[in-house]
C-alpha cells in the first residue's frame, strides 16, 4: 500500500476531499494531508486528522511548526502525490513551480520518480479559461496525471464541466494509476 500525500485546495468540493482521505485510509493506504491555508478556513484540518489518524499540515512556519523542515520530511515520505480538489489557483502555482505555501513547497521537493495526480474542481468558465487550460497542459507535460472533471450541477449554481468526480470514481482512478 502507498504512502499517499493528499493535498487539498479551497474548493467547494473540499467535503469530497475529506471523504477521499477517509476512503483511501480505509483502503489500507497511509494518508497524510496538507491543506492550503484557504482550504483550512473552509474545513477544519481536524476532520482530516480524524479520518486519517495522521497529523495534518497547513503551515510550515509559526506555532504549528512540527519539524525543522516539514516540506522535506513530507516530500521524502510520499510514495505518491494526489492533489484533490485542485483549485484554479493551486493548479497555476503548481504549473509555475511556485513555493509560497506548504503544499507547493512540498510538491516541488518530491523526487521526480514519485507519481503525481491532480484532480481539478472549479466553475465551468474557470475551467474553460485559456490560462487554466494552459496550466493543466503544463502539468501534464511535466508528468502529472490529470484526472478529467465531470459535467453536472455545480455548487456555484450552474451546470457544466468542472465538477470533481465522485469519490468512488477517484478511488478507482487512483487504484488504476498506482497499479500502473
Ligand atoms: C466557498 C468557496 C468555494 C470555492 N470553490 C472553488 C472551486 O471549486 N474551485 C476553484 O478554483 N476556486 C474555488 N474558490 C476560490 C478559491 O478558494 C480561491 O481561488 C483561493 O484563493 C484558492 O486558494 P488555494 O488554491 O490556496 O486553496 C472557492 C471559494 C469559496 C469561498
Amino acid at each position: 500500500m502507498s504512502q499517499l500525500l493528499l493535498c487539498c485546495g479551497a474548493s467547494a468540493a473540499l467535503h469530497k476531499g475529506v471523504d477521499l482521505a477517509s476512503k483511501l485510509t480505509q483502503a489500507g493506504h497511509r494518508v497524510r494531508c496538507i491543506l492550503t491555508p484557504t482550504a483550512a478556513e473552509l474545513v477544519s484540518p481536524q476532520l482530516f486528522e480524524a479520518v486519517t489518524g495522521e497529523a495534518v499540515s497547513v503551515y510550515e512556519m509559526g506555532p504549528e511548526r512540527r519539524g525543522s523542515m516539514d516540506h522535506i520530511e513530507l516530500a521524502t515520505w510520499a510514495s505518491a502525490v494526489l492533489v484533490a480538489p485542485a483549485t484554479a489557483d493551486l493548479i497555476s502555482r503548481l504549473a509555475l513551480g511556485l513555493a509560497g505555501d506548504l503544499v507547493t513547497t512540498t510538491v516541488l521537493a518530491v523526487p521526480q520518480a514519485v507519481p503525481r495526480m491532480v484532480c481539478p474542481a472549479m466553475n465551468p468558465n474557470m475551467l474553460e479559461n485559456p490560462a487554466v487550460a494552459r496550466n493543466l497542459r503544463s502539468l501534464a507535460e511535466d508528468g502529472w496525471r490529470v484526472l478529467d472533471s465531470e459535467s453536472g450541477h455545480m455548487a456555484c449554481g450552474v451546470d457544466g464541466q468542472g465538477r470533481l468526480p465522485e469519490v468512488e470514481e477517484i478511488l478507482a482512478a487512483v487504484a488504476k494509476w498506482l497499479a500502473g
